[in-house]
């Protein structure tokens, strides 16, 4: 069977897809720095799927420990996760996100490259598209110009490996995510924001837990039914499960071209209300929330058009809304009791 390396494998979407990897038979290599992530999150891949993965902490950035990493392993494809991801902290620090998330991807593709390893998957994010003309979103849609260094690296990322692609025969694939939200069913993995979270999900499973006080709610007055802002929240799962058939894909020869992109998303569009709604029904918990003004930088709405995704990759979400925010509440009850 391939052995695919995950690099961010111990994080909140790295971790979930090492389960369903090991579940489909792949041979899993993690690397992470544990920057953002902690390592008994392996012991519970390893109590998931019976299995431990094998695990290298290596920080991406240093190009001769990357370079060391592959000459003692053979690997078959990468799927590459590990980066920052906090937009604000981005702004405050662009160089550090530039210097991680672009540097480590270079010396990935150079490794690749001079290798002859093929098939590596991208992380990349709906961001790229900035406030869409229309919606739902599709793959044609054209990129806007981003509003976060975050938000830049994944934009120059899918040009430099589409640039590679082209020049050296690799063959890729960036999946745009939209909102990954939950955690995984047996409650042994999820997500772990450090310090106050920035995400919705997050804060509103602390709130309703009793570590933060109220949610905030940035704005009601967006053009939307109920004034306040549209996003597309997946099951984080299914977003794994996004990466194996994008993967399988890659291994098949299915791809049309050297390098190819999809939208991960559910196609369902939820206004903050209907989220805070929705949790509140799906849990049974009340939740202390009030409006405030907008968040700088936030868009309106952004859904995806899933037709391409689905037909291409021959994958389709199968957990609802509810579901979602069960596990991501579930979790959050897991965290204050372990
Ligand atoms: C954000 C990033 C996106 C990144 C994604 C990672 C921005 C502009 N975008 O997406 O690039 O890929 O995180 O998960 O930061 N909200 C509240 N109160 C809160 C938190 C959020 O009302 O306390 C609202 C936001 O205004 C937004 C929605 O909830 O309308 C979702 O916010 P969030 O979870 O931060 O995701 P995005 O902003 O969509």
């Amino acid at each position: 069977m391939k052995r695919i390396l995950v690099t961010g494998g111990l994080g909140f979407i790295g971790s979930h897809t090492v389960v369903e990897l090991q579940n489909t038979g792949f041979n899993v290599v993690i690397i992470d720095d544990l920057s953002n992530s902690k390592i008994e999150v392996l012991d519970n891949i390893t109590e998931i799927t019976g299995k431990r993965p094998d695990f290298h902490q290596i920080d991406l950035r240093i190009k001769k420990d990357v370079q060391a990493f592959f000459d003692n392993h053979h690997i078959d494809g990468i799927i590459h996760f590990a980066a920052f991801k906090a937009v604000g902290e981005s702004v405050q620090k662009p160089l550090e996100y530039y210097e991680n998330n672009i540097g480590s991807l270079v010396y990935l593709l150079q490794e690749m490259r001079n290798r002859n390893i093929d098939h590596f998957i991208f992380s990349s994010s709906c961001t790229v598209y900035g406030q869409a003309d229309e919606l739902p979103i599709t793959e044609n849609a054209p990129t806007k110009p981003a509003t976060s260094p975050y938000g830049n690296t994944k934009q120059i990322g899918e040009e430099i490996i589409r640039g590679t692609c082209k020049a050296n025969g690799l063959n890729a694939i960036a999946l745009r995510y939209f909102n990954p939200i939950g955690a995984h069913e047996s409650v042994k993995i999820g997500e772990l924001p450090l310090g106050v979270p920035q995400n919705l999900i997050p804060y509103i499973t602390q709130t309703a837990a009793g570590i933060r006080e109220q949610l905030s709610i940035f704005g009601d007055d967006y053009d939307t039914p109920d004034g306040t802002a549209i996003r597309d929240y997946i099951h984080v799962v299914d977003l794994a499960n996004a990466h194996i058939a994008a993967l399988q894909r890659l291994i098949d020869k299915k791809n049309l071209n050297n390098f190819e992109y999809f939208n991960v998303g559910t196609g369902k569009g939820s206004s903050v209300l209907e989220i805070v709604k929705t949790f509140e029904s799906a849990t049974n918990q009340k939740l202390n929330y009030k409006i405030v003004d907008r968040r700088e930088g936030d868009i309106t709405a952004a859904y995806a058009d899933t037709t391409i995704a689905n037909k291409e990759l021959n994958w389709k979400t199968e957990k609802t809304l509810e579901e979602a925010l069960q596990s991501a509440w579930l979790w959050q009850k897991k965290q204050q009791t372990s």
